[in-house]
């Protein structure tokens, strides 16, 4: 019997290049420090890494702005230094998957220039959303950035050109086929450099429609996109549907050309996953249709509170939205873009949370950090770099937080990170917190993930759908505890602030935080913890 791909049930583990390890003291992560932590990697347990972009870039919004998608930047090292640390991590059978960046590049990559130079009404142009001004000089629409300010920037000879993001990242046009065709180029070089699969960045994006038309509320929908900004769900959920840029029907096309160029690679098992923020939910599923990308985040728990009633329907909705498709749903408590979750929502919560989604079918992402605990970093307005900060005036803090570096070693700042200082200040408060003191603690965060993942892979992975325990304890809906069963487990989260007694069956394999007493054949779980029950 063939078994079953490698990314079907896949946990993946999101680096952050800059913020990982720094080799050589200039006070960045590398891809050298990756590789030389790889060990570390392995003994987690995860099965793939996920790199954040190290490509040649001006580093504006931290490498999503990629002036040449087919190079290292020197921060990060050379092309020598990504095949050695592929051909390191697959020594220790863990996968790589790049992270690629199609719907803009940076104004720095060399079509850019030479649009600037070739002038309006040129092929160059073409590449990108080129548009005269209106004839009051205004934008050619009122779109705002997902970072703040205009989607607009003015050039020279009065053209604007078109930016979801900051103005350092022109939109491509996807109506034109050099584009695909470069990009074809680029999945191309990476797979045969060796690695295993793509994250797709803002995949839903590609594809414009309309674009010289106004939208009603520019502002409202702005807000809307962004996480840090609360609004009413219903509010949020209508404007959210009026999206002139996302999600549009031809981004689908490519995917499905993509698909074929993965394909053609067969044994190799080439992966790809979507970063789609799309509305409603359901549309999520069209990424993952069989002729297309093999997953798509989902990035609701990002932002659930910690609740039963929304965490029930976040993981009822995903995993039956998925299975009308025949695919997988994959889980991601955290990441480069979102508030760190033991910030988020409390450090034993998010201990809970974890274990709770660790024993979920599907792919579960661990952003790099999230395994020790780490909260936010806490930042002067000075330490800011993410461009959300300087568009807003300062208004909106950006995502720097969780772009802290880890703390490896040691009892004082940087934790054995960097020899020099590192780009983003770590805090001595994190003295308990690196992988070193970690290690050394059999209670710590960092031996709940590895003990978990370890058994995730004994009796989880493969073992089927799961079924919501509801009794009158196990109650699954407005109460204290979530529970499930898959395969011989029993997983019973208690959200509550105080003890609860369950009546699960089996064994005690793992609790995410205090201990598990029995009580009258009942068991009794801790408050803001998860326990796992072997039958
Ligand atoms: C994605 C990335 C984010 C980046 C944006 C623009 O959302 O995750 O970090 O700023 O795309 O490329
Ligand atoms: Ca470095």
């Amino acid at each position: 019997m063939k078994s079953a791909p490698w990314w079907k049930e896949a946990t993946i583990y999101q680096i952050y290049p800059r913020s990982f390890f720094d080799s050589n003291g200039d006070g960045e992560g590398d891809l050298p420090g990756v590789t030389s932590q790889l060990d570390y990697v392995k003994n987690l347990g995860v099965d793939a890494i996920w790199l954040s972009p190290f490509y040649t870039s001006p580093n504006k919004d931290g490498g999503y702005d990629v002036a040449n998608p087919r190079d290292v930047d020197p921060r990060f090292g050379n092309l020598d230094d990504a095949k050695e640390l592929i051909a390191q991590a697959h020594k220790r059978n863990l996968r790589v998957i790049a992270d690629i960046v199609p719907n803009h590049f940076s104004d720095q990559h060399e079509w850019f220039q030479a649009a600037l130079k070739a002038g309006r009404g040129s092929k160059e142009r073409e590449r990108f959303h080129f548009y005269d001004a209106n004839p009051d000089g205004t934008t050619p629409n009122n779109w705002i950035s997902l970072f703040g300010g205009p989607s607009w920037t003015q050039v020279a000879d009065g053209q604007f050109y078109l930016h979801l993001f900051d103005s350092s990242q022109p939109d491509l046009n996807w109506e034109n086929p050099e584009v695909n065709a470069d990009f074809e180029k680029t999945l191309r070089f990476w797979i045969d450099l060796g690695v295993d699969g793509f994250r797709i960045d803002v995949a839903h994006g590609l594809v414009k429609e309309d674009v010289l038309t106004n939208h009603p509320d520019p502002q409202g929908l702005s807000d809307a996109l962004r996480l840090d900004v609360a609004m009413d769900s219903e509010v949020r959920n209508a404007l959210l549907l009026t999206v002139p840029y996302f999600d549009r029907q031809g981004v689908h096309e490519i995917y499905r050309k993509w698909r074929k160029l993965f394909d053609s690679y067969g044994q190799r098992e080439i992966m790809a996953v979507a970063e789609a923020w799309v509305h409603p939910p359901v549309n999520a599923t069209r990424y993952v249709r069989a002729d297309e990308l093999h997953q798509v985040f989902n990035f609701d728990l990002l932002t659930a509170e910690f609740d039963s009633n929304v965490l029930f329907d976040v993981v009822e909705r995903s995993i039956s939205l998925n299975a009308t498709v025949n695919a997988l749903p994959t889980w991601a408590l955290s990441n480069h873009d979102s508030p760190r979750v033991a910030s988020r929502i409390g450090e034993e919560q998010a201990r809970a949370l974890a274990l709770f989604v660790f024993g979920l079918p599907g792919s579960t992402y661990i952003f790099a950090g999230q395994e020790l605990g780490l909260p936010d970093g806490q930042l002067q307005d000075s330490d800011r770099q993410d461009p959300t900060f300087f568009r807003t005036n300062g208004q909106i803090k950006g995502r720097d937080g969780a772009r802290v570096p880890l703390p490896w070693s040691g009892d004082t700042t940087p934790f054995g990170f960097s020899t020099g200082k590192p780009w983003l200040p770590i805090s001595q408060s994190w003295k308990d917190l690196t992988v070193e003191s970690e290690l050394a603690n059999p209670k710590s965060s960092l031996h709940l993930y590895r003990n978990a993942l370890e058994l995730r892979k004994e009796f989880l992975v493969g073992a089927g759908g799961i079924t919501w325990l509801e009794s009158s304890q196990h109650g699954h809906k407005g109460d204290s505890l979530l529970s499930y069963s898959r395969g011989a487990i029993t997983v019973v989260m208690n959200l509550s602030d105080s003890a609860v007694e369950c009546d699960a069956d089996g064994r005690l394999l793992i609790v995410s935080g205090g201990t598990v007493d029995a009580r009258d054949g009942k068991k009794v779980i801790p408050a803001r913890s998860t326990a796992w029950f072997l039958a």
